[in-house]
């Protein structure tokens, strides 16, 4: 594959390459051909039932514990409208998923950003917040290979922040779409199975270990939390995509995800180190922590890095990435988020020199003018 003309570090997606097409146009034959009465129908809020089976035994829950939905955005959104009113306290990372981040603001959510460390957000600075008379109704929190800062949650971190969800009262959101997405490292288990007081809303994708144009994720929560959801997935469109999660449970159902899973990692693995071997190369002043999974790699520059100016000179450069400054309320011009789901090895290369290059020349710029 020869260089692009422009390159994309921008778009968290996977590449049409690593996405198993032929292994779901047969799943979507198989489905229709099998099921056609439950994959043409209107069906139930809940979503279609052999995949919310599958994905209630995939977590040890019943099936009233799922809503399967076209998307965990979708997902988020019910759970939000269900649980927060305008002027709720909601603590989120810094950084954050940018949609996450402006759908709480559009919600008038009085939000409350604990910082990220390299092993995920900062319990003690969480716990300080806390008692310091802070009273979240829900904490967001992206466990694994985070989205944008690339870090995983140590296990003792999630310990912490059950036990200051029971004290404090609070929902703790556990955002995962990238948990199978594990390429270095010992997985962990999630917050939900360590739950013991219902207080985890756990939230998942097929997007990302299967193609996100299928639109199906699904939140897995308690009883009655998932109840009220699916009463407003009903009043919203009576129902989530059958055909969609038809594919979705079919491909689930006969193993093909996971040859799809190990496609994903094997590709992810490799643009990862190309990446960070680029950028230990040509931009030996970025600093960043090596996702051990996922899509995301988050680089800060040295403080005072102009990142508006960065931005523009590697557009010139043909190249576009998402400035840090999307995914925080405030800081992060000096840092920006790298995906590399969507590129092959050889653009990352490319790329990496492009961003290197409109470092050097937004150096230059901003020497020349002292
Ligand atoms: C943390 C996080 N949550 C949710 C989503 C949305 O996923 P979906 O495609 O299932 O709506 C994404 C997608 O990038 C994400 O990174």
């Amino acid at each position: 594959m020869s260089a692009a003309e422009s390159i994309s570090f921008a778009r968290g997606a996977p590449s049409l390459d690593i996405i198993a097409v032929d292994e779901l146009r047969a799943a979507a034959a198989r489905a229709l051909e099998q099921d056609p009465a439950g994959a043409f129908a209107y069906g139930t809020s809940a979503g279609y039932p052999p995949l919310v089976e599958w994905i209630a035994e995939k977590h040890g829950l019943a099936p009233e514990n799922v809503v399967a939905t076209n998307g965990s955005m979708q997902a988020d959104a019910f759970l939000f409208r269900h649980l927060l009113e305008a002027g709720d306290q909601v603590v989120i990372e810094a950084p954050s998923y940018d949609r996450t981040l402006l759908s709480l603001r559009d919600m008038g959510a009085d939000i409350v950003p604990v910082e990220l460390e390299s092993d995920g957000i900062d319990v003690e600075a969480l716990e300080r917040t806390l008692r310091d008379g802070a009273r979240p109704k829900l904490a967001h929190i992206i466990p694994n290979f985070h989205n944008p800062a690339g870090c995983t949650l140590a296990l003792e971190k999630r310990r912490r922040l059950l036990e200051l969800a029971d004290h404090y009262d609070f929902i703790l959101f556990e955002d995962d779409p990238y948990v199978e997405l594990r390429f270095d490292g010992e997985g962990l288990p999630t917050m939900l199975s360590l739950d013991e007081s219902e207080r985890v809303v756990y939230a998942s994708s097929f997007s990302k270990t299967v193609c996100p144009g299928i639109r199906v994720g699904y939140l897995a929560g308690p009883e009655k939390t998932i109840a009220a959801v699916r009463r407003m997935a009903t009043n919203t469109y009576i129902s989530p995509s059958m055909v969609s999660q038809a594919i979705v449970a079919e491909f689930s159902r006969s193993g093909a995800i996971d040859g799809s899973i190990e496609t994903v990692k094997r590709a992810l693995r490799e643009r990862r180190d190309a990446l960070a071997g680029a950028l230990e190369r040509e931009l030996p002043d970025a600093r960043f922590v090596l996702p051990e999974g996922g899509y995301f790699l988050w680089v800060d520059l040295p403080e005072g890095t102009d990142g508006d100016a960065l931005f523009e000179a590697a557009k010139e450069q043909g190249l576009v990435f998402v400035k840090g400054t999307d995914f925080l309320l405030e800081g992060g011009e000096s840092s920006l988020r790298i995906a590399y789901s969507g590129v092959g090895t050889e653009d990352i290369e490319e790329g990496v020199k492009r961003l290197a290059a409109a470092y050097a020349q937004v150096g230059e710029k901003s020497a020349s003018s002292v």
